[in-house]
């Protein structure tokens, strides 16, 4: 029987049928060397493809060397990529997914470059965000791309690609000419909304002159830019409406937001605890004013959610990208109604589209596979024999690693001293914006487990004695760690608190001006300023930091510091906590090194990082013929760390 009907109907968009309406948006792997996509990006598709996706769009690609994003953004303008897309098309048809190419030019949004050239754009508006000031366009220059966009069509079409989605999202090129805010020029691609038009609608006349009517082509756009004066739904319908009417579109892709701005770029990969779907509404005022498909996304988390989406004939498609990045096999589990085995996504975008901004190769942190599918193939592929495992520690590194050494077929015991399971992520589902986050991995893992062969002990201490009654091949100690205390006078005072304590079970009473002190810029201490603003508490976020949430990824970030400013939380970043001297708390300025003395203070709640729990480890040690420490008790970093090594801990068994 096959669940989710209108899901898992085709349909036809452009000359093409699409065997189903999950779709997986473009988004960048940078598995691309010197502008080429490398073969780890055809096996990262080919794992999603084969997991029942219907339609791929590959991740943007400069339709002229003036539109790098990054220095790892695809060259789609040159030749040399036909064979790399030819394998992506290979490997993808396979499976009866159809593949698309995103026609990109950032125009002032330049994240970064080896060299910093000049951004090309309609006029000189600054783009906030990544500090850049672009020149003018010439008319030549405006020719160049134009003409580049339709190259890179036709290269995507030799290649033995299915279409392209020309990306005016975002406030990217194309819609910073038909944005009246970054479009100030005299000529005619300027001024009226006709002249603001040109520029797009000569770009799609043009590709579709060089890739002829058997093609399939649409575009990305944002119906609402989110961002200060920046265009909204009802512009966005005025220029479909323009569009359509002009040009053959055989799709429009909607979603929402701006990249040039710190709120606007929040939506181009929105994290949690921001809404399921919500651009779902927009996408149906833009297909009634449009007549073509309209495909829509942002987290549409689960095929219900998408089911709804079609059948409420709110779009065509529905794009469910980081869905399938944290669990590949989701449509096919959806169709064969294996729900209670999909990996929801956790929203957390660290390893992701933080991956992204931090230069490396796309990861997750529920499935450390993804982006590695090609380089850990003989490792996840070698013949083995069953062990007996032990893990001791059942928060994410030791779930990983027990799940993942039970699905290899090895017999898995998961001790933990505790009753429950989830080590941090007990703490975690009670800082207010992290919750759906701790919540979605903790109903992710008691499923994997419940599904598993692993004998699950909890409340029980891992002693020495009793590992070397289970007779264990291989220990696997993830014991996690403690809070850190910095070695200042007043420590020990009875009105300061742990941010564990505050997300604790029973917190003491904290009284009405509340210090927190933040060290890494990481969650703890923002969610802790957060969770005490929202009691009505009177609070200062100290951080240690160059800005608050440092640490964290920036579309997080930028939801942390509405919320602060909502609440009214003073934020006073670059300050260091100096201790307790006399009932006052010294701050020490990590720059000039001077010390400030704070009186009135009722309680202080420290988030100072964490030191690991190695005595376990050193009393399991020699247990067993292997015995290994992984996640926070090695060195405590975050949830991927501890999950990849849960995970390597398991296949290297
Ligand atoms: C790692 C990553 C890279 C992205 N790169 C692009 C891109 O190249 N072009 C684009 O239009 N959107 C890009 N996006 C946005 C996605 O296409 C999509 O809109 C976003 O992930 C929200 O959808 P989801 O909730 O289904 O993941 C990217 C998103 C992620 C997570
Ligand atoms: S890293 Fe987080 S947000 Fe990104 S796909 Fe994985 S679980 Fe989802």
């Amino acid at each position: 029987m096959t669940h989710f009907k209108n899901l898992f109907s085709s349909v036809e968009i452009g000359k093409i049928v699409i065997k189903n309406r999950i779709m997986i948006t473009a988004h960048q792997t940078n598995h691309v060397k010197d502008g080429i996509p490398t073969s780890d990006m055809a096996a990262y598709h080919a794992a999603r493809a084969k997991g029942g996706a219907g339609l791929i769009v590959l991740e943007a690609a400069a339709v002229h060397p003036s539109g790098m994003l990054t220095t790892q953004t695809i060259a789609g303008y040159d030749h040399r990529v036909i064979p790399a897309y030819s394998l992506v098309a290979k490997e993808v048809h396979r499976y009866g997914t159809k593949v698309f190419s995103q026609l990109f030019h950032g125009g002032r949004e330049v994240v970064s470059s080896d060299y910093r050239n000049a951004a090309w754009a309609p006029s000189a508006e600054p783009s906030l965000r990544f500090s850049v000031m672009p020149k003018p366009m010439s008319l030549d220059e405006i020719n160049q791309v134009i003409d580049g966009f339709a190259l890179s069509a036709k290269l995507a079409k030799e290649s033995g690609l299915d279409g392209v989605e020309i990306c005016c999202s975002h406030g990217y090129l194309p819609a910073q000419f038909w944005s009246g805010l970054t479009n100030h020029r005299k000529d005619h691609y300027g001024g009226s909304f006709e002249n603001r038009m040109r520029f797009i609608v000569e770009v799609m006349e043009r590709v579709w002159k060089s890739v002829g009517e058997d093609f399939t082509v649409g575009i990305r756009m944002s119906a609402d830019e989110k961002t200060m004066d920046g265009l909204g739904v009802k512009d966005s319908v005025e220029i479909v409406k323009y569009l359509v009417d002009r040009v053959r579109l055989d799709f429009i892709n909607v979603t929402s937001g701006d990249s040039s701005t710190y709120a606007g770029s929040t939506h181009i990969a929105p994290a949690s605890p921001m809404a399921h779907g919500y651009n779902a509404p927009y996408a149906f005022k833009i297909r009634m004013a449009g007549a073509v498909p309209v495909f829509v996304g942002s987290r549409v988390l689960d095929p219900a959610e998408a089911e709804r989406i079609v059948s409420t004939g709110q779009a065509d498609i529905v794009g469910m990208t980081r869905a399938t990045i944290v669990d590949p096999e989701m449509p096919n589990k959806a169709i064969n109604g294996e729900l209670q085995t999909i990996t929801a996504c956790l929203g957390c975008n660290q390893a992701c589209i933080g991956h992204y901004h931090k230069g490396l190769a796309i990861g997750c942190v529920q499935n450390p596979m993804a982006g590695n599918e090609e380089k850990l193939r003989p490792l996840v592929q070698r013949s083995r024999t069953g062990k007996r495992v032990v893990v001791i520690g059942a928060g994410p590194a030791g779930l990983q690693a027990a799940v993942t050494a039970s699905d290899l077929g090895h017999q898995v015991t998961l001790i933990d001293q505790t009753n429950a399971i989830g080590g941090l992520l007990r703490i975690m589902r009670r800082a207010p914006m992290r919750r759906e986050v701790a919540e979605t991995m903790l109903d992710n893992y008691t499923r994997k487990l419940s599904q598993s062969n692993v004998n699950v002990q909890l409340g029980q201490r891992a002693t020495r004695h009793e590992i070397g009654k289970l007779e264990a091949d291989v220990v696997i100690c993830a014991a996690g760690a403690r809070p850190y205390l910095p070695h200042v006078e007043g420590i020990d005072h009875p009105r300061l608190m742990l941010v564990d304590e505050l997300f604790g079970a029973n917190p003491r009473t904290v009284g009405r001006r509340v210090l927190v002190f933040d060290y890494f810029g990481d969650w703890p201490g923002v969610e802790a300023a957060i969770f005490l603003a929202e009691k009505g508490h009177d609070v200062t976020l100290v951080s240690a930091r160059l800005y608050i949430g440092e640490e964290v990824h920036q579309y997080l970030r930028n939801e942390y510091l509405k919320k602060l400013y909502t609440l009214k939380v003073t934020l006073l970043p670059h300050f260091d906590f100096g201790g307790i001297t006399q009932e006052r708390v010294i701050l020490r300025n990590l720059f000039t090194h001077e010390a400030e003395q704070i009186g009135d203070w009722d309680t202080i709640v420290l988030s100072m990082g964490r030191v690991p729990n190695t005595e376990l480890y050193e009393e399991v040690k020699g247990s067993a013929p292997v015995v290994r420490q992984i996640g926070d008790c090695l060195a405590p970093r975050t949830l991927e760390e501890a999950t990849f090594e849960g995970m390597m801990a398991a296949l290297e068994i």
